[in-house]
């Protein structure tokens, strides 16, 4: 199969919080046995640790991946809480438990187990979004000299590796962002989702449509049923699309908070800045547009988080 699928990501911001500054923790992978941060020079474990703020919005020994050998009635009941992406409400405990029992071996837990590579003493991550930024930044080769590099939704490469680098670690997306990017920018270059022998994908859960959908990409079996039925799931050209149930935070920032909790140092490039009315939405258009704030996402607030975060030494976003 060339379908490399990695566990389901899984997020948990304070629920009570509608707008998720508030207490986040990852729930799952542990990455507490892989983390060998002694050796990094600037481990952002030791600048949220030295924070007065963010020391007590962090967990990072609790698990950001989530796989079969989790799944438990103890789990469901505290989870079927919560409205996805952060909880199972309304989802039904059979497909869930069906998907997650496929996703029940080691490599499922673990972010950087599968390349089978030694994992770097100080592992270092870039997250690539988007944004306009990006475009003439000449990040490239910067880029591409972190051990993993994530990558979102539209990832357009050709034409751009001077800006945004080739390599690609992790591909991040939701059914939604994913099929809703080969539609809008498959004119710009995204044609398909990246592909290759190291590559993992990073799936966010946000509906039961992903559950199914999921699961179908597994077996390698066409989607039974709901809007994707017949799709062969990151196969096919999609052409279904449902903006219906979409949700906040972003697929960026979800993946940024990713890699803060299993990476030593992460740097963000193509993610909201303050000055963000200077760039197109995109760093792949070619024509300036200007950055679309959706009501689903809290855009200012990613934007005022990053640079919080940036200022607290946890992360390095890249500005200019
Ligand atoms: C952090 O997460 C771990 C594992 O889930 C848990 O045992 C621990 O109590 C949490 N620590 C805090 C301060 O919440
Ligand atoms: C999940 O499904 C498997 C296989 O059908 C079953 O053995 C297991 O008990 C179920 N898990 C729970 C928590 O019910
Ligand atoms: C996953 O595997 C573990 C150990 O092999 C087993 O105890 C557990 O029931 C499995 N979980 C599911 C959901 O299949
Ligand atoms: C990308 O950068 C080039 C060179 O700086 C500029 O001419 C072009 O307008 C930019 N494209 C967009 C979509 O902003």
């Amino acid at each position: 199969t060339d379908l490399v699928i990695q566990p389901l990501l899984y997020f948990c911001f304070s629920p009570r919080n509608t707008t998720w500054s508030g207490t986040f923790f990852g729930r799952e992978v542990s990455n507490a046995g892989t983390r060998k941060s002694p050796h990094c020079r600037h481990p952002l474990s030791l600048a949220i640790q030295k924070h007065p703020h963010f020391r007590a919005l962090f967990n990072l020994s609790t698990p950001v991946l989530l796989s079969g050998g989790l799944f438990a009635r103890e789990l469901w009941d505290s989870l079927s809480q919560y409205k996805a992406p952060y909880g199972w409400q309304g989802l039904s405990f059979q497909a869930i438990n069906s998907t997650l029992s496929l996703l029940n071996d080691s490599e499922s837990s673990k972010l950087f187990a599968a390349s089978g590579k030694p994992l770097p003493n100080c592992v270092r991550c870039a997250v690539v979004g988007n944004g306009g930024i990006l475009n003439g930044s000449r990040q490239g080769l910067n880029i591409d000299a972190h051990d993993y590099v994530f990558r979102l939704n539209g990832a357009v490469i050709k034409g751009f590796e001077k800006d945004v680098g080739t390599k690609t670690s992790f591909y991040g997306f939701t059914v939604n962002t994913m099929k809703n990017s080969l539609i809008s920018y498959g004119n710009l270059g995204f044609t398909s989702v990246p592909q290759g022998q190291d590559l993992r994908y990073i799936f966010i859960p946000s509906d039961i449509r992903d559950y199914v959908m999921l699961r179908s990409a597994i077996l390698g079996v066409p989607v039974p049923e709901g809007p994707d039925r017949g799709d062969r799931f990151l196969k096919s050209k999609l052409m279904n699309t449902n903006f219906g149930d979409l949700y906040m935070p972003s697929t960026g920032a979800l993946m940024l908070l990713t890699a803060l909790h299993t990476c030593d140092q992460v740097s963000a490039y193509g993610f909201i800045t303050s000055n963000y009315w200077k760039f197109s939405d995109h760093y792949f258009e070619r024509i300036k547009k200007p950055l679309i704030f959706y009501v689903n996402h809290d855009l200012s607030l990613e934007a005022t988080l990053w640079k919080d975060l940036h200022k607290a030494g946890i992360l390095r976003l890249y500005q200019r």
